[in-house]
């Protein structure tokens, strides 16, 4: 492999494509995207061509999966750059119309349980029903023996689970851990709408994150460090703070004290930007 990838925007084109490759019994790895590729979605790029024959990347700004007062007009669409960034990394690039993913009299949804309920589906309803719709519609395009998702986002790594397990796709599931800057902000292509000042602001999340991260392991009670790491992001010069959690790292169900792997959540916004971020405990 190298070079530019394929670039197809058809499933019919992308099965046709994929077909040689699993004839000859290539292993198939897909990076799921919405563009405006960074360091963190190359990682992932890179871990899954590192396991794969063949690997594919989609890149597609899924609708259903924004609220009607959200980002989806203005997320960053950079796709020749996207394309550029893939050389040498991915062998196709399948990045669909809006259309082709949700034809005329699109009417069905995949309704999602468990691990989606609470955290994000709290302040983003809509959120995972669009994400685990958008993703069995790219697992069944593409039928790969592998997708890689990212740590940065948690709940949603979790939610795919939880469908790839109950729908019985055949598949595995691969997480690629969270890419930082220096200074520990969490990559991410929200990252692009955040002035100057915006900038240091947000590198207080993972501070405040890491700061809990210390506490909670040396036996101080979750629901005051949940309160305190809220204060501390507002101090710091977040204007909202939807949710600041540690949770059951398995299951995100709420825990008193650290008795079990858990995870710290947060979502915070600086003006109209709205950052995630989470830490292993
Ligand atoms: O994490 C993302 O970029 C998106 O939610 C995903 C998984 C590509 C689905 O649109």
């Amino acid at each position: 492999m190298g070079g530019q990838p394929d670039i197809v925007s058809t499933v019919a084109e992308l099965r046709a494509r994929l077909a040689t490759a699993r004839k000859e019994g290539q292993r198939i790895g897909l990076v799921p995207t919405m563009g405006a590729l960074h360091d963190g979605h190359l990682s992932l790029v890179r871990e899954s061509r590192a396991r794969s024959g063949l690997s594919v990347v989609s890149i597609f700004v899924n609708p259903t999966q924004f609220g009607p007062n959200e980002d989806f007009a203005r997320y960053p669409r950079t796709f020749e750059s996207d394309c550029a960034k893939l050389g040498g990394l991915a062998d196709v690039v399948f990045a669909p119309s809006v259309g082709e993913m949700y034809p005329d009299g699109f009417a069905t949804r995949i309704e999602v349980g468990g691990p989606a309920l609470g955290l994000e589906s709290d302040f983003r309803p809509h959120f995972f029903s669009g994400v685990a719709t958008v993703v069995a519609k790219l697992l069944i395009a593409v039928m790969p023996d592998e997708a890689t998702f990212g740590e940065k986002d948690y709940q949603q790594l979790l939610v795919i689970r939880r469908l790839v397990t109950d729908l019985g796709l055949p598949l595995e599931i691969l997480a690629g851990e969270t890419m930082r800057e220096p200074d520990g902000l969490a990559m991410s292509s929200r990252n692009a709408y955040l002035s100057l000042d915006e900038r240091k602001i947000a590198s207080q999340l993972n501070i405040v994150l890491r700061d809990i991260n210390k506490k909670v392991q040396q036996g101080e009670r979750v629901a005051a460090l949940e309160i305190e790491g809220r204060e501390a992001l507002f101090r710091a010069g977040f204007s909202g703070v939807d949710y600041v959690a540690v949770r059951d790292a398995e299951t995100l169900a709420h825990i008193e004290t650290l008795d079990r792997p858990a995870r710290i959540l947060a979502a915070a916004k600086i003006g109209t930007t709205r950052l995630i971020d989470n830490l292993a405990v």
